[in-house]
């Protein structure tokens, strides 16, 4: 199993490059299922849970052309599906899986996949996705820790999230593509991956209005068609390296991010007293002399996104004064604080409220990451810890972190993978 060293102390300095983004790249990836033409995509980010969603859509009978470890294109064909069942094995490793089953239900009128499960950071249901697609009249029953769901053909309703989740959105947006008339997805998540989602589906002959607002109106079409698509960057990586570049006071160039997908969190790095400016070529990152602490709560988006919540703790755990940092998405998504208390933070919990006392210093240690943004954020305390930082069980970073350590090497930090197999 992995590790990753760091010896802290560094300042993060020159320009990243970033990779596509993933929670972009895994519905629109499974948006091939839609059609039997060829879907090409560039720019698909080398990560774990990229090949886990590849490996599901080949159980299906997907023909997957080239490599996405050499040069992040892919080609995808959905021509000969032979199989409607998505396994445990796949689906408890990553919830995302769950996606197939909108696609799989609109143009083969069945599917089989399993329930998530458990998982590290809360229950995660999938109520919203099922009552969805029971509104656009699929006949859903659960047996055997899975989901079947049948419809002769989806026919379009009026539908409204008690929630605007993100893979709710997706799925019955896939779903209600090739639905029978109009369908209406009120209280849509308004993610920038569900306006990429909506982009591509439009591509492929969907007639999908709204996405990115409130209310999505999807028309149903009777096919869809192929198309080539390139993934815009990872805004959750991006937001990584910002916080990185704060916090060792350094100065970072990130090649091609997306300032307007990152609105909440840039304001609020900013109230810590980081300096962030648009450039040409991208968004520029310093941190100066002192960090301020700032109250962060979680929302769906525009609001600020959960998926950066650990790495703000560790920025608020080196800064003057307290911060509330509220979790407002996930219950249990605080795997990291005690881990960053070990590291010589000073953060309690009461609920789903974190209060961060900023201390002068943190000091390394050996820790364990137990979720992908959790990890990173112990990678990012590693940097800034006085001494040696050992980060292990780092599949969770390779889940959603394309080569983090050779990023972070190459802006000057002193740090390296290690295998402890033997
Ligand atoms: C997606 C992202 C994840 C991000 C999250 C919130 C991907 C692959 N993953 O996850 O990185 O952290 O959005 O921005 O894009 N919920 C229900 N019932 C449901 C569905 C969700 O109660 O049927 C709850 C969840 O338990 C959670 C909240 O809604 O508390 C948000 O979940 P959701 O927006 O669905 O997140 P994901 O799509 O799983």
């Amino acid at each position: 199993m992995d590790s990753i060293i760091i010896e802290g102390g560094t300042v993060l300095e020159g320009t990243v490059v970033l990779g596509g983004s993933k929670n972009a790249a895994l519905p629109v990836i499974i948006s091939s299922l839609l059609t039997a033409d060829e879907c090409s995509y560039g720019r698909v980010p080398a990560l774990r849970d990229v090949s886990t969603t590849l490996r599901l859509l080949s159980r299906l009978g997907v023909t997957i052309e080239k490599d996405v470890l050499a040069g992040g294109r892919l080609e995808l064909t959905a021509d000969k599906v032979r199989e409607i069942e998505a396994p445990y094995d796949l689906v408890k490793t990553m919830r995302a899986s769950f996606l197939v089953l909108g696609p799989l239900l609109a143009r083969f009128g069945e599917a089989r996949v399993s329930t998530p499960g458990g998982c590290a950071i809360g229950s995660r249901p999938v109520d919203l996705h099922l009552h969805g697609l029971e509104r656009l009249g699929a006949r859903i029953r659960q047996d055997h820790g899975y989901i079947d769901a049948r419809a002769g053909e989806l026919k379009g309703a009026d539908i409204l999230l008690d929630f605007p989740s993100v893979g709710a959105t997706e799925n019955l947006m896939m779903a209600a593509t090739l639905a029978l008339g109009e369908t209406v997805i009120r209280n849509a998540a308004r993610e920038p991956e569900i306006t990429e989602l909506a982009g591509v589906l439009t591509k492929m002959g969907a007639r999908v209005n709204g996405a990115g607002g409130e209310v999505i109106r999807i028309e149903g079409v009777r096919e869809l068609h192929g198309m080539s698509h390139e993934m815009s960057s990872d805004r959750i990586e991006t937001g990584t390296f910002m916080v990185g570049a704060a916090l060792t006071r350094g100065n970072v160039l990130i090649e091609d991010a997306r300032a307007e997908d990152l609105e909440a969190f840039i304001v609020k790095l900013r109230e810590t007293g980081a300096r962030v400016e648009a450039e040409p070529g991208g968004l520029r990152v310093a941190g100066n002399g002192r960090v301020r602490g700032t109250d962060v709560a979680t929302l769906p988006y525009p609001g600020f996104p959960t998926d950066l919540q650990a790495q703000m703790m560790v920025l608020s755990a080196v800064s003057e004064g307290t911060s509330v940092i509220t979790e407002n998405i996930f219950e249990n998504r605080f795997m990291h604080v005690q881990e960053l208390n070990r590291m010589g933070a000073r953060i309690s919990l009461d609920g789903n409220r974190a209060t961060v006392r900023g201390v002068a210093g943190l000091s390394g240690a050996p820790v364990m990451a137990t979720d992908l943004r959790a990890s990173v954020s112990l990678v990012l305390a590693g940097l800034v810890a006085k001494g040696v930082t050992e980060v292990s069980r780092v599949y969770h970073l390779d889940r959603g972190y394309e080569n983090v350590e050779g990023k972070l090497a190459r802006l000057g930090a002193d740090i390296r993978r290690v295998n402890r197999d033997g």
